[in-house]
């Protein structure tokens, strides 16, 4: 559905990411994991063509989207939940969602989209008239993953959702295992490894900009470098 082809991407001099290659099938959860800095977000801001790659390619269903717009790359289908929410806080919790329905091919379903997003988080619903920035870390994380619901995502990137959230993180894993169950393929950036590999079918390793390893999720669970790297044991 998605591959990730080789992909090189600097800032000025600094190579960010270093042939780095990914693919994901429809319908799969995918994890990538990685210290701070190894180069997550940078490769999510790739593929929803924020960050113009200094080499490699990207393709969604065999079509290149390498040149794309982000915008363009929205109205695919592709859509990223991002690192620290970046919620409206004034707007409220409604105003929030409905901006994730600007896209003319959801608009004319946003009611019918908002009434899904509502059954999914009863709790958004509650506080549809608060002001965003009211709400606790949880709720808004909750709010943020609605939002790109709105958009009727078929490839949802979440950039670390737990931040911050412990122990409340659960919540969003079993939320976010839930949409993976109905269908909706998923690419999980998380420091949250255990739990992380636990619900996902494919793992990638980043570290400094290249992919360490790579594997199915229960391999990597038992691999020796991901238990003295990232699961202290
Ligand atoms: N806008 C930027 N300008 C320059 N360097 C950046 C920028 N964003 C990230 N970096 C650098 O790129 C590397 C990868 O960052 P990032 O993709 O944010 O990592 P992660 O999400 O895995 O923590 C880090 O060394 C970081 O300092
Ligand atoms: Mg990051």
């Amino acid at each position: 559905m998605l591959r990730v082809d080789k992909l090189t991407v600097c800032y000025g001099q600094m190579q960010a990411l270093r042939t780095v290659s990914m693919e994901i099938s429809p319908g799969e959860m995918v994890a990538l994991i990685g210290g701070n800095g190894a180069g997550k977000t940078t490769l999510l801001n790739t593929i929803s063509g924020l960050l113009t790659p200094a080499a490699g390619s990207l393709s969604w269903e065999g079509k290149p989207l390498n040149g794309l717009a982000p915008d363009r790359i929205c109205r695919e289908g592709i859509v990223q939940v991002p690192e620290g929410r970046k919620l409206f806080p004034a707007m409220t919790v409604e105003e929030n969602l409905i901006m994730g329905a600007y896209l003319p091919t959801v608009l004319t379903e946003s009611q019918e989209a908002l009434r899904q997003v509502y059954d999914i988080f009863p709790r958004l619903a509650d506080r549809r008239r608060q002001l965003a920035g009211s709400l606790s870390g949880g709720e808004q994380q909750m709010a943020a993953l609605g939002r790109v619901l709105m958009a009727r995502p078929r490839l949802l990137m979440l950039d670390e959702p737990s931040l911050g959230l412990s122990p409340k993180a659960a919540e969003i894993f079993a939320t976010i295992r839930g949409l993976n169950k109905e269908g909706l393929s998923v690419l999980l950036v998380s420091q949250e490894v255990l739990e992380t590999l636990a619900i996902t079918a494919h793992g990638y390793v980043l570290e400094n900009g290249v992919v360490a390893l790579k594997g199915p999720s229960s391999e990597l669970l038992e691999d020796p470098q991901v238990k003295t790297s990232y699961l202290g044991r």
